[in-house]
């Protein structure tokens, strides 16, 4: 039986966390920073390294203390290496290198792709995932599609080719003048709205299995949005105007609701397809926004296959994810150096530990 702690704090949560096997959830803390990041309608990096320094001790200590564990009953601790902001990952990282040496503890620097792949079996479910499965991963930085034939066995199968899904919902939000994030927001504005309202593009990209959704935000600016006009740019400085203005004619619900479904529908099709081209088992969908009750759904009508996603608190960033992820390379024998670097890109694959 193993006690990991998993510590993130790779964008604007600060999180740790005690996972048990890999499977059973000791304590999870997640200190989000969502309203310091709010009136900025997006991540500050600079706001977000020092929240994470504010917050991880706290945090840290909050996880131990809830799983009523001993730093000596841990069998090692895992902490996000990459994909991320890099300031951001450094507080995390030399935190969980400082206990890695006060406690003589095991390290593993763990890539955040693969902790979100992980929050699948943190789960109640009588069967584990069976292999061959489909992996898509739809959070704020990545779309990913990825094929997994067994633990740290992945091959890419295709991705986006611009802004990640999360970054169109957050975009989009923005544009619809939506709190941040986005992506619940518009979730909630498209449940009183008409998906069929507009007809939103479904870009063509070069590769089957890849994504492009910039043409999709466009469409939506195009649709929703003004222009400021050249006096507005000119004005004098203060009341220039240079952001493009929500029309008042529109309804932001029925924009809302198109848009997610022409984002939903090009997701559940390349998944669909990848599935019956790849002949996998299961569909296995992860990240912030495998939130979203519509693709939830629609991926369901869209496969006979078994459809799972992580329970809702569990998809957005979590620590329980890297605990995870650390119990599954910590049998493999996977063991960090304590001068390892942070990797704000770190692509995930079969060879993404060899170092
Ligand atoms: O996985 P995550 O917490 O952070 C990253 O690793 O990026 O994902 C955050 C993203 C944000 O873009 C947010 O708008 C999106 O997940 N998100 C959603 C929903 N909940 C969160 N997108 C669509 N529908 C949701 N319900
Ligand atoms: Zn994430």
């Amino acid at each position: 039986m193993t006690h990991i702690l998993g510590i993130e704090s790779s964008c604007d949560e600060t999180a740790a966390a005690v996972v048990i096997d890999g499977q059973t959830i000791a304590s999870s803390v997640v200190a989000s920073q969502i309203d310091l990041h709010a009136r900025y309608g997006g991540v500050f990096p600079e706001i977000a390294s020092r929240a994470h320094a504010e917050a991880i001790s706290t945090v840290v200590a909050q996880a131990m203390s809830e799983a009523d564990i001993s730093y000596d009953a841990l069998d090692a601790i895992a902490v996000t290496r990459g994909p991320g902001l890099v300031g951001s990952l450094l507080v995390g990282i030399n935190f969980a290198k400082g206990l890695a040496l006060a406690t003589d503890k095991p390290l593993l620097g763990i890539n955040h792709l693969e902790g979100h792949i992980y929050s699948l079996w943190l789960t109640e479910a009588e069967q584990e995932p069976q292999f061959p499965v489909l992996i898509l991963i739809v959070s704020g930085g990545h779309t990913e599609l990825l094929l997994m034939r067994g633990h740290g066995d992945y091959e890419r199968l295709g991705g986006t080719t611009d802004d990640a899904a999360g970054e169109a919902f957050d975009k989009v939000g923005r544009l619809l003048d939506l709190p941040f994030p986005g992506g619940p927001n518009i979730e909630r504005a498209a449940s009183e709205g008409s998906a069929d309202a507009f007809s939103f593009p479904r870009a063509k990209t070069e590769a089957p299995f890849d994504f492009s959704f910039s043409g999709l935000k466009t469409a939506v600016m195009r649709e929703a949005t003004v222009a400021p006009s050249a006096a507005e740019r000119g004005g004098t400085p203060g009341a220039r105007r240079k952001k493009p203005m929500l029309r008042s004619d529109i309804s932001v619900n029925d924009i809302a609701a198109s848009f997610q479904h022409a984002l939903v529908d090009a997701l559940v099709d390349k998944t669909a397809k990848a599935a019956t081209a790849y002949g996998v088992s299961e569909i296995l969908i992860a990240g912030g926004v495998s939130a979203n009750t519509m693709l939830r759904q629609a991926m369901h009508e869209a496969t006979d296959l078994p459809v799972r996603y992580p329970p809702l608190s569990l998809c957005t960033d979590n620590a329980a994810m890297i605990a995870a992820a650390g119990h599954h390379r910590f049998l493999a024998g996977l063991r960090s150096s304590l001068d390892f670097d942070a990797l704000p890109m770190w692509p995930l694959s079969s060879k993404t530990y060899d170092e």
